[in-house]
């Protein structure tokens, strides 16, 4: 009995003394480890004479008892130390100034993209989208472009497998064919996003930005198509007179197909769109080929319409007066701040972009 109760005052004594955690946690293991003392007394237990025994048993498990609590008790203490010493270091200081929020802008593609739809969307025309990965099939062959079609060769394709069977789209073309195998005419849509062609050089980068048109109907013909351009370059260039000129052209997918040019000036070095005797070419149409419409189950007999594909980097370009395509992609911070858009709702200690 005195052994057990030299233990206990031993430890006890320890434990009233300043200790961390891996303290606790030695003075736990030298007595209740596999060769704690504690433990050991226990083992003890059958060398003394069974008369002894049952006290000394009860007076053991006493003292065990006393020590587990005074270590419970010990890292109680120590946990609350802690997190009192937490709170007193780590005070949020509310008197110092609020920090600049730095935010981004919006690129002017995503905003030329915003002003398109809005555009179209006013005529009646809905916003579908396609995916980036393509198969072969949507992007040229349900396009009336088989295999061997010069057009394939053109579009300086990125193709992700051998057999040439997926690749990134070259155009948004593919998403008219998408659009029209899972609904039933009419459709009027628009297809804005990403395109790839292998191409990089001052106008041309290898990702780039289309919108694609759609408008299949009873009796619709190239003069709505005309009228949709139309309207569609007098709103986003916000001019009221345009010239306008089509010039016959080849897509597999339309017949008769046209380049649209469109007239403008140079004032003091700048473009002014509607004005002018000079010519720039925006964008590919033509009224919707029937082989493209049998490949998605519409009768050409009963239903056409026209399509109509344009850049939209190159809107931007003309629009916002940017003349190297290639810094579009480059994520410049003072490239975007220059000719990014502000969201609508600017807090007021909003000092733009900084780096
Ligand atoms: N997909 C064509 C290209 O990328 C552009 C185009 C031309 C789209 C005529 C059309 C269209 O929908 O009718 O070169």
């Amino acid at each position: 009995m005195s052994d057990i109760k030299k233990i206990k005052d031993e430890f006890l004594d320890k434990l009233s003394k300043d200790l961390n955690i891996e303290n606790v946690n030695q003075i736990k293991s030298e007595l209740f480890g596999k060769n704690g003392q504690i433990s050991n007394a226990f083992k003890n237990l059958g060398s003394f004479p069974p008369e002894e025994r049952k006290k000394f048993a009860s007076d053991l498990n006493f003292i065990k008892d006393e020590l587990q609590e005074k270590i419970n008790k010990k890292i109680q203490e120590i946990e609350i130390k802690e997190i009192n010493s937490k709170l007193d270091n780590e005070k949020v200081d509310v008197t110092l100034p609020e920090r600049n929020i730095i935010r981004g802008k919006i690129h002017p593609v995503s905003q030329v993209i915003d002003e398109i739809s809005s555009i179209f969307s006013e005529v009646g025309f809905s916003v579908e989208e396609g995916p980036d990965v393509e198969n072969e099939h949507y992007n040229f062959t349900a396009l009336n472009t088989p295999d061997n079609h010069p057009a394939r060769d053109m579009h300086d394709t990125f193709y992700l497998d051998d057999e040439k069977k997926l690749l990134l789209r070259t155009h948004t073309s593919p998403v008219q064919v998408r659009t029209m195998l899972k609904g039933k005419p009419p459709f009027k849509i628009i297809a804005p996003g990403r395109t790839y062609r292998s191409d990089s050089d001052q106008t041309h980068a290898p990702m780039f930005h289309q919108v694609e048109g759609l408008h299949i109907d009873k009796n619709i013909n190239m003069g709505h198509l005309k009228g949709c351009l139309s309207y569609f370059i007098k709103s986003f260039f916000e001019v009221d007179k345009i010239k306008m000129r089509f010039r016959p052209s080849h897509f597999p997918f339309t017949e008769p197909s046209a380049e649209v040019d469109i007239g403008y000036e140079l004032k003091d070095g700048k473009i002014e769109i509607g004005e002018g005797d000079k010519w720039l070419e925006i964008l590919g149409c033509g009224m919707v080929h029937p082989n493209v419409l049998k490949n998605v189950k519409v009768n050409p007999d009963k239903y056409q319409g026209y399509a109509f594909g344009i850049g939209i980097d190159r809107l931007a370009m003309l629009k916002y007066g940017i003349n190297d395509l290639r810094a579009f992609f480059e994520t410049d911070y003072r490239w975007l701040n220059h000719f990014g858009f502000d969201p609508l709702d600017v807090p007021s200690n909003y000092r733009g972009l900084s780096r």
